[in-house]
């Protein structure tokens, strides 16, 4: 069984994926951090992110960054949106995502294009969603319980800008699959989010079999 879920920042999507990681005893990839590894290769080897061959120079990452909390932080997510606009970049990160959704047993993947792209013929697809509000109070929240004191309107900008570089690029950009299931978590809980996520997939997955 392949699973794909796509969605914006702080949607849940990743909150989401792990849960039906472990409720479907399933690998699961969050494909965000192979774009922040990039972001942060850029930044250590002081190249340019907006152009391509400096970008696609920062792909041969080696793997153990992938564990390194400087990936989680705000401005190396910045950055990967950024990065992740060039063809080239996406083109170098694509055969590792689609040998990971195709491996025996299946797996789960979360991102921006894993519906449209990475896995077209995944057996369950959700797209999550929450307004840009939403996604900026929890993002804040966030940053707030790490010491930042950045403030609520400088994260909702933020959210939005990136909202539209993923939205806007030409190639694969964040969209919802026709036939991906589209999962609002504004006024939900985890927990609530979590057991529609399952009801969803459980649904798709039966659906197929008919
Ligand atoms: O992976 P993505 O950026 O889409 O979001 P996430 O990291 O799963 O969730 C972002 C934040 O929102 C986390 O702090 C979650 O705990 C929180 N969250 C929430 O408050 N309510 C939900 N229904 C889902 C996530
Ligand atoms: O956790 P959050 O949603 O904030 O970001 P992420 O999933 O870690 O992704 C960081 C950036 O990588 C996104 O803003 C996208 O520009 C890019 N990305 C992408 O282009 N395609 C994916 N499948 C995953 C991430």
């Amino acid at each position: 069984m392949i699973i794909a879920v796509d969605g914006p920042a702080a949607s849940g999507k990743g909150t989401i994926a792990r849960a039906l990681a472990r409720h479907y005893g399933l690998p699961h990839l969050d494909t965000g951090l192979l774009y922040r590894a990039v972001a942060a290769t850029v930044r250590a080897m002081h190249l340019d992110p907006t152009r391509e061959a400096d970008a696609v120079a920062a792909c041969s990452f080696d793997d153990s960054l992938l564990a390194d909390p400087v990936l989680r932080d705000d401005e190396t997510g910045k950055l990967a949106s950024v990065v992740s606009v060039h063809p080239l970049v996406r083109a170098a990160l694509l055969q590792r995502q689609k040998r990971f959704a195709n491996q025996p047993g299946g797996a789960i993947l979360d991102g921006r294009d894993i519906g449209t792209v990475i896995a077209p013929d995944a057996d369950a697809k959700l797209f999550v969603k929450a307004s840009p509000q939403v996604r900026a109070r929890r993002r804040h929240n966030e940053l707030a319980a790490n010491g930042s004191d950045v403030s609520f309107e400088q994260v909702l900008a933020d959210i939005r800008a990136r909202d539209e570089r993923d939205s806007g690029r030409a190639t694969a950009p964040l969209t919802q699959a026709a036939d991906a299931a589209a999962l609002d978590t504004s006024s939900l809980t985890i927990e609530a989010a979590v057991a529609r996520a399952i009801q969803f997939v459980d649904a798709q997955v039966a659906a197929r079999q008919h």
